[in-house]
C-alpha cells in the first residue's frame, strides 16, 4: 500500500502540447516542453499519490511510479482525461492547441503550382473548463488550471479562474521581460502566482521541480490526509 500526504488520491495531470494535424505530415503545436506538468506527476507520485499523466508529445521520459497516457490532439486528450476519472484532484498543465484544422487532408498537401493553400480552423474543447463544471461527485474536487501570460498575469488570472470555473489557478509570465532570465517555456525554471478564493501568492523563482515541490505540498493542505478506520 502506498505511504505518502497522498496515500489513496488520485491525481490527474494533463502535460506537454497537443498537435493539430493539417495533414499526415505536417501539424499546428505551439512550445510546450511539458517540463512543468511532467514534474507535477513526479512530485505527486512522491507524495504517494495514484497517477494518471496524459501527455502529449514531449520529448521527455514517463516520470516513474505514473500511468502516463500518451495523446496527439486536443480530443484525444479530452477523451483520456475523462477515461481518467474519478480524480481526487487535477492538475491542467497541459498548452492545448485553442484551434484545430477544420478538415486535416488525408495526403500529403503538394506544391503543385496552384496557389496557397487556406487553412480553416475550428476551436478545440475546453478541457479544464469541461472538467471544472462537472458536476459534483463527477468533478475532481480540487481542480487546477495553469495561465501562461505575457502582461497583466495577476489579473487574467483571477478572470481565468472565475471563467473556467477551476479552483486554482497556478499563473506565470511567460514573456522574455519577465521574472525568469531566458524566458519560461522550455527552460528549467519557473516564478508563478497562485492565484484562489482566499487570494494570491507568489512563489519566486525556482527549479520546476521545486515548483512543482511546492504545488503537491499545498495541494496536500488543502485536501488533508483520507481518514484512516
Ligand atoms: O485559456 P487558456 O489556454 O489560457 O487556459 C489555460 C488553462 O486551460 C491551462 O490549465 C490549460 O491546460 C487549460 N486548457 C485546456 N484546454 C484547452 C485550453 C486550455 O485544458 N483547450
Amino acid at each position: 500500500r502506498a505511504t505518502g500526504a497522498l496515500a489513496g488520491r488520485h491525481v490527474l495531470i494533463t502535460s506537454g502540447p497537443t498537435h493539430e494535424p493539417i495533414d499526415p505530415v505536417r501539424y499546428i503545436a505551439n512550445r510546450s516542453s511539458g517540463k512543468q506538468g511532467h514534474a507535477i506527476a513526479a512530485a505527486a507520485a512522491a507524495a504517494g499519490a495514484r497517477v494518471t499523466l496524459v501527455s502529449g508529445p514531449v520529448s521527455l521520459p514517463d516520470p516513474p511510479g505514473v500511468t502516463v497516457v500518451h495523446v496527439e490532439t486536443a480530443r484525444q486528450m479530452l477523451a483520456a482525461a475523462e477515461a481518467a476519472l474519478p480524480a481526487d484532484i487535477a492538475v491542467f498543465a497541459a498548452a492545448v492547441a485553442d484551434w484545430r484544422t477544420a478538415d486535416a487532408a488525408g495526403q500529403k498537401m503538394k506544391k503543385d503550382g496552384s496557389g496557397t493553400p487556406a487553412l480553416a480552423l475550428v476551436e478545440n474543447p475546453d478541457i479544464l473548463a469541461t472538467i471544472a463544471r462537472l458536476p459534483a461527485g463527477r468533478r475532481p474536487g480540487l481542480v487546477v488550471g495553469f495561465a501562461a501570460e505575457t502582461e497583466n498575469v495577476i489579473a487574467y488570472a483571477t478572470a481565468k479562474r472565475a471563467r473556467k470555473g477551476c479552483d486554482w489557478i497556478v499563473a506565470n509570465d511567460v514573456s522574455q521581460s519577465g521574472e525568469v532570465p531566458g524566458g519560461v517555456m522550455g527552460g528549467d525554471s519557473n516564478a508563478v502566482y497562485l492565484v484562489a478564493a482566499e487570494g494570491v501568492e507568489h512563489w519566486p523563482m525556482a527549479a520546476k521541480s521545486e515548483v512543482a515541490r511546492r504545488l503537491v505540498a499545498r495541494i496536500v493542505e488543502a485536501v488533508g490526509p483520507i481518514a484512516q478506520e
